[in-house]
């Protein structure tokens, strides 16, 4: 942390503590008086084709996989509606998330916004036959006839599943192919695939408490042309623990931030490497704020310094 960012840190941190004292609640938002920027939400493009994504998107895994009708179904649809209306398009799902495809399927056919959607699943399967079947149900969970990536799963049987994504690649399944992994320790065997292999898009972990992948895979994704979706970045939400009660450091509101979430997407995103972040919600109004991280001046290599000490140390 570079000293000039640590003192406005501490003084900022010095005020909430002063705040608390008199009883104030959300003293990070009298840090942070400004509001977050209007605006299109910002987009980068997919190195292989050009096509430009909205930097925020969706992921599904847990916070999808609800029953249909029930309380968190309507909540869902909500959700998914802020999502489209404030310019999302990138929806992460997985076979193997419960009820996540179904979920998603529906939501997108009740909603008409298929054709909005940047529609991203993957292949979780040991064999050719599993992946054949896997896909099958996937196209008809999703109620389309075609995603725009597909995605091989935590890496795994990739040497088969990839050239088979491929396939479908060239047969118009997909418009993309990727690989994904959601920890550092997938990340040597992602560096050698990135080598190796033509791909459009990588799905990797990265986060103010977990940035490996900055090391090699994300300059070297830079380097190939390589489209990164950031999956995990709140920790799975744990982040949100370690935050509970703390302000927003002194120039979060430079950055046009009013909330954690907002920065810590906003970290991920300040990556140059970084294409789009899926965080995963399914409660509107965490929708709508974490919408808000994808517009405004991005985060300063300070900034970003000073949150990695501040979450790793
Ligand atoms: N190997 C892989 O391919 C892989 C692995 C991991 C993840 N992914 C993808 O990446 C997506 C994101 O990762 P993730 O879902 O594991 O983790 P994440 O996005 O880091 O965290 C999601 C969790 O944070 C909670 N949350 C969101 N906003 C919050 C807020 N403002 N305050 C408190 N809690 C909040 C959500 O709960 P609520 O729903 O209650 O808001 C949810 O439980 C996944 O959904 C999936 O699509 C892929």
């Amino acid at each position: 942390m570079n000293p000039h960012s640590r003192r406005r840190f501490l003084a900022g941190s010095a005020l909430a503590a002063s705040a608390a004292g008199l009883g104030l609640s959300f003293p990070g938002r009298l840090l942070a008086a400004a509001e977050p920027p209007a605006g299109p939400l910002l987009t980068r493009p997919i190195p292989s084709s050009g096509q430009r994504l909205p930097v925020i998107g969706a992921g599904t895994s847990g916070s999808y996989d609800v029953a249909f009708d029930s309380p968190e179904y309507a909540q869902l649809q909500e959700t998914v509606k802020r999502f489209f209306e404030g310019g999302g398009s990138v929806i992460d799902t997985a076979p193997n998330y419960g009820r996540s495809d179904e979920v998603v399927g529906r939501l997108l056919a009740e909603g008409g916004w298929r054709s909005k959607a940047f529609l991203a699943t993957k292949i979780a399967a040991d064999s050719a036959q599993a992946a054949k079947e896997q896909w099958a149900q996937s196209l008809r969970r999703l109620r389309t006839d075609k995603v725009e990536l597909l995605q091989v799963h935590n890496l795994r049987d990739w040497r088969r599943q990839l050239p088979y994504a491929r396939e479908l690649q060239a047969q118009g399944g997909t418009k993309y192919v990727g690989v994904t992994h959601y920890t550092d320790a997938g990340l040597p065997e992602l560096e050698a695939i990135l080598r190796g292999e033509k791909l459009d898009f990588i799905q990797i972990h990265y986060s103010v408490n977990a940035t490996g992948a900055a090391k090699t895979v994300l300059p070297l994704a830079q380097d190939k042309g390589v489209a990164v979706i950031v999956n995990r970045a709140f920790d799975d939400g744990r982040l949100f623990a370690k935050v509970k009660d703390v302000p927003l450091p002194a120039w979060a509101g430079e950055v046009g931030v009013t909330s954690w979430a907002q920065l810590f997407l906003k970290f991920a995103i300040s990556h140059p490497a970084v294409t789009v972040v899926i965080p995963a919600t399914g409660k509107p109004h965490r929708q709508v704020d974490q919408l808000k991280a994808g517009r405004g001046p991005l985060l300063s290599q300070a900034q970003q310094q000073e949150l990695v000490q501040r979450f790793t140390a």
